[in-house]
């Protein structure tokens, strides 16, 4: 193999600029040419490539959002898109393709892999986090201390004014940024899509958590949540209550910044894992990283296998609660 290509797909997520960076230093390093593939899949089809050197990746590891710019491509889902996809591929002499991205990217890596024009490996990077066969994603710990800064100054002017806040934070459908922002930040109550969310109960909890001398409330509430988001939410329960609230939606802050040194990390050696793997031969495979351990996933079961939360920590929400 002399020749891969790198793409960044789907929702951006601080740290996949430094995953870039790790494919094309250690991708020079075994001997290979690296190709950047700009705007995901879409850069592909529409033959959008730039070669990269090891230069061309400076000073990019502490920027968020991805140098490659990133898209969601309508067309990778259809059976002609990922047919084309393979032929420019094969046309322009990429052997070996490494994805980085979610859910979406990790179907069209499936896809393209299963076609058996390129080698695929795939890197999982979202801020949800929810991605089978791996602990963590790249992003996931930049965006819950995003989330978590402005959740500390959130309690700071609820504190204050004996207020009940509504925070809304992404997820997608899923909700691992909830559970752990709302543990670090020390939330009264958490609504995730995983769990059903009882107003009543809800609303019977805020009113206790007050009378036994809080003095305020935050409950976040994952986007994903069944029972609506944080407007639908509040306003059911401002109709048991009739206590005043405010709402804050956290959206798309959550997904930019300088990554932390954690998902830098993380980033730099799946970046150079997928690398190993393409020269091994492999195809096919997520990378990731469970229990400290770096592993190997068939890209099917990333997105067909369902990722579980941490039970403990939700069964410690309403203990911490207090
Ligand atoms: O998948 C990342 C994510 O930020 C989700 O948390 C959110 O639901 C979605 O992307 C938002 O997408 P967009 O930027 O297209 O609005």
């Amino acid at each position: 193999m002399k020749k891969i290509g790198v793409l960044t797909s789907g929702g951006d997520a601080p740290g996949m600029n430094a995953c870039v960076r790790a494919v094309v230093r250690c991708g020079i390093n075994s001997g290979l040419e690296v190709v950047g593939i700009r705007r995901g899949y879409c850069g592909i089809l529409e033959e959008d490539f730039v070669k990269l050197s090891s230069r061309s990746v400076a000073n990019i590891i502490y920027r968020g959002g991805t140098i490659l710019e990133t898209a969601r491509c309508e067309e990778m889902k259809t059976g002609d898109g990922v047919k084309k996809a393979g032929e420019v591929l094969r046309r322009q002499s990429i052997e070996g393709l490494i994805t980085i991205g979610g859910d979406g990217t990790l179907r069209g890596a499936t896809a393209l892999a299963e076609a058996k024009n390129v080698r695929v490996i795939s890197v999982p990077s979202t801020i949800d986090n929810d991605v089978y066969g791996t602990d963590y994603t790249i992003g996931f710990d930049t965006a819950i201390n995003t989330a978590l800064d402005a959740i500390d100054k959130i309690r700071d002017t609820a504190g204050s004014l004996h207020r009940l806040f509504f925070v809304e934070v992404m997820g997608r459908t899923r909700g691992f940024i909830a559970l752990e922002v709302g543990i670090a930040g020390g939330a009264e109550d958490i609504l995730i899509p995983e769990v059903e969310t009882r107003i009543d109960q809800l609303s019977l909890d805020i009113e206790r958590s007050f009378k036994r001398g809080k003095r305020s409330s935050i409950v976040i509430v994952a986007e994903g949540d069944e029972a609506g988001g944080a407007f639908s939410i509040a306003q059911q329960v401002w109709e048991r209550l009739k206590l005043e609230y405010r709402i804050c939606v956290l959206g798309h802050v959550q997904r930019g910044g300088s990554p932390t040194a954690r998902d830098r990390v993380l980033a730099s050696k799946f970046g150079a894992s997928a690398v190993n793997a393409l020269v091994k031969g492999m195809s096919g495979y997520m990378v990731g990283e469970m229990k400290g351990e770096m592993v190997v996933t068939p890209l099917r079961e990333t997105w067909e296998k369902r990722k579980e939360l941490d039970s403990d920590l939700l069964r410690l929400v309403k203990v911490l609660a207090g």
